[in-house]
């Protein structure tokens, strides 16, 4: 199940784990649907320190008890602040019941909210013996993409941010499933303030002419991440 919560932010159960990636929900007039206290996440992974990113994460750690995982600079940040915190950093992978995570370079910039170096922006690629993702935070086109079926399980789907002006736009997220060799993308980053605003049916068909299908996400949605149906 991957649950949308806006911008970049999805909720994902793998093995009955809950995995919460990057919640900016109350700061996100559009996800005011969502009920940060309803999430429970076990995990919090954040990407980069960045306000869009690291959000909620101290709020909905608190009230979940979720152990956040992050690069070394987040991890402390988190910590200083009383949180559960793991780090890793780039190329390093950790075991978990529900699979393992690989922290992946990404090409973007990072300071946390207060002013405090974030160090360097990451992604994640996630897998177990039955799904294998890419969660690709904010991020640049980037060469580094092409590491990842070299060095990871073949990915089932991939979440590429497609809004442009701090990321990718649709047309560099079509060339990072090819890097990626992916062919199924789950759009991120797009749509929450007026400069990453996008057109749906654009993006979609920029997908659809090479065959490849791109999710538009709904907040507050619920995906059978087989069929991409609604849940
Ligand atoms: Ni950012
Ligand atoms: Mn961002």
């Amino acid at each position: 199940m991957l649950k949308f919560l806006g911008h970049s932010s999805f909720l994902i159960e793998l093995n009955g784990k809950k995995l919460l990636f990057d919640p900016f929900i109350l700061g996100n007039p559009l996800a005011e649907s969502i009920r940060i206290e309803e999430l429970r996440p076990d995990y919090i992974l954040i990407s980069h320190g960045h306000g869009d990113h690291v959000g909620d994460a101290i709020a909905i750690a608190q009230q979940s008890g979720a152990t956040v995982i992050s690069n070394y600079e987040i991890m402390n940040w988190f910590d200083s602040k009383g949180i559960k915190a793991l780090a890793m950093n780039q190329g390093g992978k950790l075991s978990f019941d529900f699979g393992i995570i690989k922290m992946v370079s990404a090409a973007h910039s990072a300071v946390l909210p207060d002013g405090s170096y974030g160090g360097h922006p990451n992604g994640f690629v996630i897998w177990n013996e039955s799904l294998s993702f890419y969660f690709a935070g904010d991020t640049a086109l980037s060469m580094e993409m092409k590491l990842i079926p070299m060095s990871c399980p073949k990915l089932d789907f991939a979440i590429l941010p497609i809004g442009d002006v701090f990321t990718m736009d649709v047309d560099d997220a079509v060339l990072a499933s090819d890097f990626c060799e992916v062919s199924t993308v789950v759009g991120a980053h797009f749509d929450t303030f007026p400069p990453i605003k996008i057109d749906h049916n654009k993006a979609l068909e920029s997908f659809s002419k090479v065959n490849k299908k791109l999710i538009l996400p709904e907040i507050g949605a619920q995906y059978n991440w087989n069929t991409w149906e609604k849940l």
